[in-house]
């Protein structure tokens, strides 16, 4: 049985067209969408260690913290709601914006979206740094995931539709290398402010407006991709464009394919309801499945918690900004790993690596966090254990950065036909950011109830996810993408879906006038 199923390498259909700088710097431009994202998902972690910061906004924390006689868990020594919602309200607002942002993204292009995306967002960063009370903090992140939603929906689709099919992958993970530096990049600021005498947090909160201001400039001197430009009505400048990225004159064949996907995508009103025919299982199923999956990697409980964790760990403060500074930097370059070989070895090998990889250090950090702490959470970890596990913390970070991070954006981005893409991106977007959220919220409450079990339960998923991807996850590398469907076709369990007038659509398109 062919579990991967799908079209291998050599199969997929080829157009003509070479990989130009034109198209190299549109994707790195609109990849900066993603700093917006990482740079949030590092800054509120070190934001909310910061005591100045809890005195303020939060003081029945600080003084919990500041009261604690050190005979309490470790395990719970953080647990509080109200300081959790301010982490993860931004991906609620996040989760609602992707359905306007499909809209938007359909009716007048991806470049819009961005655009719009980089303004909210900047905006947020303004009333953030400026707070002066809980109010203003929470609209100015509810503004920053307004932005967010309209980024993560737009930036994959228009990467993965100007990238040529055979750099696909590597254009598209540009988002999530954005991600990982903007990540990095708010480690590094927390770890500055940290050390001022006042105001830290407001600085690490205002410098979100260096990534929106990038982004935006960006997007507004972004070409639109050739596939939404046809779904546009603009034929004429569709084709121009995609003669300046391929670098060729002779884009016949590949056009014929986008003003075939475009023609059926036009008779699609409603994509929501669309989206749920039988025909599109395999798309629905798989893009609410790999973002639900993503997130319970437990992948944010690092990036969120990373300072917190550390601490529950014994590291001293300093010592635990430090290593979600380390981190961060593993984070960035195994995600290089990703773009070097995603198109080369594909999806699935990623994926399966990656899987057992984290499985590996889960089960790790379960079993020293165990045996330092057992039920009671009294205890306390040596230096060298407490190396130990950052060391495995770090290898799990590697894997997650090679697959199920750049993965979670890429592959949904790329199996849609043209009139589910937008809707689809959306759910993936949407399910992406709700599961965020009740990590962001759940997780210092898991820890605190859980116990070290905790790692066994992010571990258990995993190995689910690992082997819903053997049986279930096509290999999508090298395929154009309108062309996606031959991949379900062929697939073992997905193909039955597939009616053969999908997949014999490309064919019946040369007469196109092009
Ligand atoms: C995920 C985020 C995560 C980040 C870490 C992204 O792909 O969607 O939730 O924090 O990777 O690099």
């Amino acid at each position: 049985m062919a579990v991967g199923g799908g079209i291998g390498a050599g199969n997929g259909k080829q157009y003509e067209g070479r990989v130009t700088p034109f198209v190299i710097v549109a994707c790195l431009v609109a990849a900066t969408g993603g700093l917006i994202f990482g740079y949030d998902i590092g800054i509120s972690g070190g934001v909310t260690s910061m005591d100045e910061f809890l005195e303020k906004f939060f003081p029945t924390v600080y003084a919990k913290q500041k009261n604690a006689t050190g005979h309490e868990s470790q395990y719970c020594k953080f647990e509080n709601h109200m300081l959790t919602l301010f982490t993860s309200s931004l991906y609620l607002a996040a989760l609602i914006a992707s359905f306007f942002a499909s809209a938007t993204t359909r009716k007048f292009g991806r470049k819009i979206s961005m655009t719009i995306g980089g303004v909210v967002f900047l905006i947020g960063a303004i009333l953030n740094g400026a707070a002066v009370n809980v109010a203003m903090l929470i609209i100015g992140r509810i503004l920053l995931g307004v932005g967010i939603g309209y980024a993560n929906q737009s930036v994959p689709v228009y990467l993965s539709e100007m990238a040529p099919p055979k750099l696909r992958g590597a254009l598209n993970i540009g988002f999530q290398m954005a991600t990982t530096i903007g990540i990095f990049a708010a480690n590094l600021v927390n770890y500055g402010t940290a050390q001022m005498k006042e105001n830290g947090w407001r600085v690490s909160l205002a410098l979100a407006a260096a990534p929106a201001l990038i982004m935006t400039i960006g997007a507004i001197f972004l070409p639109d991709t050739p596939n939404s430009l046809i779904e546009r009505g603009l034929k004429d400048q569709a084709k121009e464009m995609l003669q300046k990225i391929r670098g060729t004159q002779n884009v016949h064949d590949e056009f014929s394919d986008l003003v075939d996907a475009s023609a059926v995508s036009q008779q699609v009103r409603h994509p929501w309801k669309t989206i749920l025919e039988p025909k599109y299982r395999p798309q629905l199923v798989i893009t609410c499945l790999i973002p639900l999956f993503q997130q319970l990697t437990g992948i944010n409980v690092i990036m969120f918690y990373a300072p917190v964790l550390f601490k529950t760990l014994g590291f001293a403060d300093d010592a635990s900004l430090m290593s979600a500074v380390v981190t961060g930097l593993v984070n960035v370059f195994a995600t290089v790993v990703s773009i070097l070989v995603v198109d080369r070895f594909g999806r699935r090998v990623l994926f399966l690596e990656g899987g057992i990889q984290m499985l590996a250090c889960q089960i790790g950090v379960g079993v020293l966090i165990a045996s330092v702490f057992g039920v009671s959470g009294n205890g306390t970890f040596s230096k060298g254990l407490g190396n130990l596990a950052l060391a495995l913390i770090c290898i799990y970070v590697a894997a997650f950065a090679w697959s199920w991070g750049p993965l979670g954006w890429l592959v949904p981005s790329e199996i849609h036909p043209m009139e589910i893409r937008s809707a689809g991106q959306s759910i993936n977007v949407s399910v992406n950011m709700f599961f965020t959220f009740v990590i962001g919220q759940l997780f210092l409450s898991m820890l605190c109830h859980m116990k070290f079990g905790l790692f066994f339960f992010f571990g258990g998923w995993v190995l689910l996810m690992t082997a819903f991807v053997y049986f279930f996850v096509p290999e999508t590398r090298n395929v154009p993408i309108e062309e996606m469907n031959r991949v379900w076709k062929a697939h073992w369990f997905w193909g039955k879906y597939i009616p053969d007038d999908a997949v014999g659509l490309s064919h019946k398109s040369s007469d196109h006038d092009a």
